[in-house]
């Protein structure tokens, strides 16, 4: 049976959701066997929180990967967000529910009172139209004009999600602030880029925006 090209990039999005997903099955089991130290809740709460900023930086990477490696992994970003998306539903989910025992009065009361948490939220909020939106239907009853500009307010989300980090530990702590150069960075090449691609030679940039 010969593998398409097609169906090889159909397998590989799959791959993405399955393996994406691993980190989280494996903090459940670690979490809920009682093997993840001694406050399992807030390590399960850290531990997906971690890696959805970490997926969310991977899909802010596709572009400048793109632009200056030629590497073109533009079909994948919609599934590496989903899951990015799924990570921060699992870490808001735990504290709402094995943190705040889904006593929705006093998370609300978090919500408005803590501003690192006020701050999660909106950024979860911001991510709640794009994973609505992911869709090949919403694309089109959209447009893609109107759908890529929607698609534009992950750059907020990741800025929120980073300033969110920084404000949990308190005191400068050195892993926080690596997330948040990464974030900056890659928020600043968006507005370089611009910049920089137009003084590129035509014939490199034609084939860097293919
Ligand atoms: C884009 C959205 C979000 C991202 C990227 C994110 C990311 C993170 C990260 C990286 C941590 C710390 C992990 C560590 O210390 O190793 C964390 C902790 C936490 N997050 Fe989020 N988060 C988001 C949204 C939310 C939301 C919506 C809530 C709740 C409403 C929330 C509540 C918390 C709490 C309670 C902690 C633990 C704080 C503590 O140590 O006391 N986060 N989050």
């Amino acid at each position: 049976m010969q593998l398409t090209r097609a169906s090889l990039q159909a397998v590989l999005k799959w791959l993405i959701y399955i393996v994406g997903m691993l980190p989280a099955v494996w903090l459940f089991y670690l979490a809920f066997t009682g093997r993840i130290g001694a406050d399992p809740v807030a390590q399960l709460e850290w531990g997906l929180g971690l890696w959805a900023l970490r997926f969310l930086i991977a899909c802010l990477c596709i572009t400048p990967l793109r632009q200056l490696l030629r590497i073109n992994l533009l079909r994948y970003r919609r599934a590496l967000g989903l899951v990015a998306f799924y990570y921060v539903l699992l870490h808001l989910s735990v504290w709402l529910w094995l943190d705040r025992g889904l006593d929705l009065h006093a998370a609300v009361q978090d919500i408005l009172r803590r501003p690192y948490i006020t701050i999660g939220m909106a950024a979860f909020v911001l991510l709640v139209p794009l994973a609505l939106t992911s869709t090949n239907w919403s694309i089109r009853k959209l447009g893609g004009k109107a759908w890529s500009k929607l698609h534009k307010l992950v750059y907020p989300a990741i800025a929120l999600g980073a300033l969110h980090f920084i404000m949990i530990k308190k005191v400068w702590l050195i892993e926080p602030l690596v997330y948040a150069a990464i974030v900056l960075v890659l928020l600043a090449w968006r507005l370089l880029w611009p910049l920089i691609g137009n003084r590129r030679p035509r014939s490199a940039r034609r084939v860097a925006s293919t």
